[in-house]
């Protein structure tokens, strides 16, 4: 059992707990494809120590997932499984026409291309309850979605929560409740309303918070900055105006910057430098050293979000640069967030860290403080 956030008990999953059964269990592999082919497969290899354990029991295996991108198919990441595993991995085209399931694994098909699994139906939820005799949530990075194959079918089998959910909760915890000081957060990304209320809570929590990426321009204007960005201007709030005030909260000093992201005129600026039609695209080299100091003196660090437009090659650097100083910091490192973790994958940076979160929004929504309905419906099982 693990005490969860509201006091009350999860079933957790043992070695003995489930034998010779046939379990339904939850993964996120969520994963960069192209074409027929997983470009990224950290997401997937987070599982393979629950599917073992739960083999090793003797059980047959019929693994649930979606993926973000519409109508996108699971096939490859079948393949890749399979390849991991070293057995055949079946693949389970339609759910509600199962047939016989030839293999000790099977993956269904990407859950959202029914309506049912967004819409969080309880009629798909029933249907997909009939191909198991319990259900295990190991999809820890999809939990902040209520979903049919998150937050009912728990309801409708004996549940449990899988290994790799349970120690993504754990090492959240540890950084909430108990962190070794210095606390360093970094976020980045976009949409500043979407992640006010994590910066709030880390304000009071963290020692530093170090803000890139595009929210850092509303909180920039509030201190009095002149940025051109009239999206970011409507984001000053009150609350907003508050947040820039306090003195942890640590903002980019310079930036690389153009007149658009595709532009490959680049310069870089000091922030009040800034001229009337440029763009911030990625925080520049004095404020890769601002935070890299603020890091190197951090014993907990925390980074979930891209410092810049990480999807243009050119503007990489800024979250490039302070990745490794996360990676060189003495500090305990815990970073997330699905798109960035790929790319650090990619540049053989992923492994520096202490620990690599396979959650993204789930990750910034449980470290804000909201409830996760995969969680709360697995406490309520
Ligand atoms: C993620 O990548 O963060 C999860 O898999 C959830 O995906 P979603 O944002 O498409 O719901």
């Amino acid at each position: 059992m693990v005490q969860g956030m509201l006091g009350i008990m999860i079933r957790r999953l043992s070695s003995t707990t489930l034998r010779k059964r046939r379990v339904l269990v939850r993964v996120d592999v969520n994963v960069p494809i192209a074409g027929s082919r997983v470009t990224g497969d950290f997401r997937i290899r987070a599982h393979l120590p629950t599917i073992r354990l739960l083999l090793k029991g003797g059980n047959t295996l019929v693994l649930l997932a979606h993926h973000s991108t519409d109508g996108q198919t699971l096939a490859p990441v079948a393949r890749r499984l399979s390849r991991l595993i070293g057995e055949p991995v079946g693949f389970l085209k339609d759910p509600a026409h199962p047939g016989m399931l030839q293999h000790r694994v099977m993956l269904a098909e990407n859950l959202r291309r029914w309506r049912g699994e967004e819409a969080a139906g309880r009629a798909f939820a029933r249907m997909l309850a009939r191909l198991g005799d319990a259900f295990v949530n190991d999809a820890f990075a999809v939990a902040h979605r209520h979903a049919a194959s998150t937050a009912i079918l728990p309801k409708l089998l004996p549940s449990y929560i899988g290994p790799l959910f349970a120690e993504e909760i754990a090492e959240l915890d540890r950084i909430l409740q108990r962190p070794k000081r210095p606390l360093v957060a970094v976020f980045g990304g976009a949409k500043l309303e979407t992640k006010l209320k994590l910066l709030q809570r880390f304000d009071a929590l963290a020692d530093r918070v170090l803000v890139g990426g595009s929210i850092a321009n509303a909180l920039l204007i509030a201190r009095g900055t002149a940025i051109a960005d009239p999206r970011a201007r409507k984001e000053v709030t009150a609350a907003v105006r508050a947040l820039a005030r306090s003195r942890r909260i640590v903002l980019p000093i310079d930036a690389a910057v153009a007149t658009a992201p595709t532009d490959r005129r680049i310069a870089v600026r000091s922030i009040a430098d800034i001229r009337r039609g440029e763009g911030m695209y990625d925080i520049g080299p004095e404020t890769v050293r601002l935070f890299a100091k603020e890091i190197g003196g951090a014993k907990t660090i925390i980074w979930n979000g891209p410092l810049g437009m990480t999807e243009i090659a050119a503007f990489r650097a800024g979250t490039l640069a302070v990745a490794k100083a996360i990676a060189r910091s003495r500090g305990r490192s815990t970073v997330g967030g699905g798109d960035t973790i790929a790319w650090l994958e990619a540049e053989g940076l992923a492994k520096k860290f202490n620990y690599v979160s396979t959650g993204g929004g789930a990750m910034l929504a449980y470290l804000a403080g909201e409830k996760l309905p995969a969680l709360e419906a697995l406490k309520r099982s």
